[in-house]
């Protein structure tokens, strides 16, 4: 004998507003727009064609030549800017092809300034790593520390450097002291006070480079922790923001993104400026891995982490999907 049990609804249903793709797209809180979205690019010295990064598939080392090709897509796709890396012939201790006006990055932003520089923000990497021998982001002194203040006077004839040839926005990311007071007042001093800085801010010695190091056949031994930050530390993260809003970025960075979406929240509610995350390398290698291999729906894997990042607070994302995820959006 089974005794009747009447069982009340809940009166109060969730599920009522996901019931149709209108009512989800409708009550949807976060959207990625192509237009938040930037796309980093490598653009290699000396090769007419473009070569695969065998980390990073998908993701190439352009030519001078193929990246006119990449930005103009990018521009076509509505995106909100390309960030370039130069990977020069010759490295030496001082990164001097980073200074150097007939240096590859140098040359690649006044070619992609001139391709689309009406519809895009061209944004250039400011850091020495792609440029020395010894591939770590400054100077080093006699017994191989990394020097911050002599690697000041290098960022500050880098941006003059960037500046002269062309670039909307410089992205100083190699975690020297003081380095976004020095690359403001470098350029304020030389005529370039439209010039903006991308400050990475919060970034840390994370192993979600690893692919980058290939993309830029850096010969790094050893690490950066003695300049890139600790991942056990979200506090500081909001400092070193804070320190470099006091020194005029006008977007400050969490890099990288996914691992340390809480740090882009902090900073979210911390400034009132907008905040850029950098989707890096390895994020973009681990999805990839486990797509070729059928583990993961690449596609929605890909909006969903683009989402996500979004969603912790960035206003502006950093990512290899860029002009893929532009595509998906229109669909
Ligand atoms: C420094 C720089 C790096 C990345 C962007 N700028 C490397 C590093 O700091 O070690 C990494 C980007 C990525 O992994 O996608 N020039």
């Amino acid at each position: 004998m089974t005794e009747e049990i009447n069982v009340q609804g809940p009166l109060v249903r969730p599920r009522r507003l996901r019931r149709t793709p209108a009512l989800r797209r409708m009550v949807a809180e976060t959207q990625v727009r192509p237009s938040s979205l930037v796309l980093p690019v490598f653009v290699r010295e000396g090769i007419d064609e473009p070569r695969a990064i065998s980390s990073m598939p998908g993701v190439l080392q352009h030519s001078r030549d193929s990246l006119k090709k990449a930005v103009l897509e990018a521009a076509e796709l509505g995106l909100g800017g390309v960030m370039l890396f130069g990977i020069p012939e010759h490295k030496d201790a001082t990164g001097s092809g980073g200074i150097d006006p007939g240096g590859v990055l140098n040359l690649a932003i006044t070619d992609v300034v001139a391709e689309v520089g009406d519809q895009l923000t061209v944004m250039s990497d400011l850091c020495l790593d792609e440029f020395t021998n010894h591939g770590h982001c400054g100077i080093l002194t006699p017994d191989g520390e990394v020097d911050n203040d002599l690697t000041l006077a290098a960022y500050a004839q880098m941006a003059l450097a960037q500046a002269a040839a062309g670039v909307d926005m410089v992205g100083p990311s190699g975690m020297m002291d003081g380095q976004v007071g020095v690359v403001r007042q470098a350029l304020d001093a030389a005529n370039h006070s439209h010039v903006s800085i991308m400050a990475y801010s919060a970034k840390y010695a994370s192993a979600f480079f690893g692919p980058f190091r290939e993309a830029v056949d850096s010969s790094l031994v050893g690490d950066r922790r003695t300049y890139q930050q600790d991942p056990a530390n979200a506090v500081e993260g909001v400092r070193e923001v804070l320190l470099d809003v006091a020194e005029g970025a006008d977007i400050v960075m969490v890099k990288p993104a996914l691992a340390y979406l809480d740090v882009i929240r902090r900073v979210r509610d911390a400034v009132d400026i907008p905040v850029a995350a950098y989707n890096v390398s390895g994020e973009y290698a681990m999805l990839e891995a486990a797509a070729a291999n059928g583990w993961i729906d690449r596609e929605a894997a890909i909006l969903e982490t683009l989402t996500s990042i979004t969603r912790a607070g960035s206003d502006v994302v950093l990512t290899y999907w860029a002009s893929e995820a532009a595509r998906l959006l229109a669909r």
